[in-house]
């Protein structure tokens, strides 16, 4: 088998042309060719990338770029391998593994919610980039009450364990119980910044989900684990905080 082939009835869902059952009939009427022989049956093998595919002699033009929404869950790493820990790739539909997708970022392993999976490099760069300041923000459970004083101390910006002062950070405090609960906006993405963030103002992160990243929310319909595809308008709100 070529090198990231994938059935034709999925190189053809991905590509749009209809459900599973829809692209069985024009496979089956003899409206797709693979390298210019007609093929009957969808289950067959085709490399997005070496074989030309055609419907009614044209050619499908599998999408270069794909743009996911992952609701990771804890438990996994956001990496592309991994020789012993589930990835946030293995939450990825079959018919979209062709376009090595790697996540813009990293969530921590017990770190769940929102992360986007896509293989534009040029985007990812854009969002990551730390003159960029993009806003990610998260939910955060820690030991101890959150209050006001904490939400002016981010608003300095805070002091981590290796000296470094972080950039001035919003803190909503959601609930200033014995077990706080609060939202925190950062504007850089420091190595485990959001937990070192609470150990500076001597608190332990005991949940931690990202909820927003670049003007983009996570959807709350989707259960962790579940991934889709970005919508038009969620593609303009990650643009216009220059995520190309
Ligand atoms: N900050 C953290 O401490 N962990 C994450 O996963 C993300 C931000």
């Amino acid at each position: 088998m070529k090198k990231n082939s994938i059935r034709l009835d999925k190189f053809l869902a991905s590509a749009g042309y209809g459900s599973r059952k829809e692209i069985k009939g024009i496979v089956r009427d003899g409206k797709v060719a693979v390298n210019g022989q007609t093929v009957k049956d969808s289950s067959v093998h085709v490399s997005p990338v070496d074989d030309t595919v055609t419907v009614d002699g044209l050619q499908v033009l599998s999408r270069e770029f794909v743009y996911l929404m992952l609701n990771k869950p804890a438990g996994c790493v956001s990496a592309t391998t991994d020789t012993r820990e589930q990835t946030v790739l293995d939450f990825v539909p079959e018919n979209y593994r062709h376009f090595e997708l790697f996540p813009v970022g990293r969530l921590d392993k017990d770190t769940e919610g929102l992360l986007l999976l896509t293989n534009d490099g040029k985007m990812a760069h854009g969002l990551l980039a730390p003159k960029k300041h993009v806003p990610k923000t998260y939910f955060v459970k820690v030991n101890g009450p959150v209050t006001e004083v904490h939400a002016a101390k981010m608003a300095q910006g805070v002091v981590l364990d290796d000296g470094y002062l972080t950039r001035p950070a919003a803190l909503r405090v959601l609930e200033s119980g014995d077990n706080g609960e609060a939202e925190l906006t950062i504007y850089e993405g420091k190595f485990h910044q959001v937990k070192r963030m609470f150990k500076s103002l001597g608190m332990e992160v005991l949940y931690l989900k990202r909820i927003a990243m670049g003007g983009l929310s996570l959807d709350i319909s989707l259960q962790p684990g579940e991934v889709r595809e970005l919508t038009p308008e969620e593609m303009g709100l990650l643009k216009n905080c220059g995520g190309y």
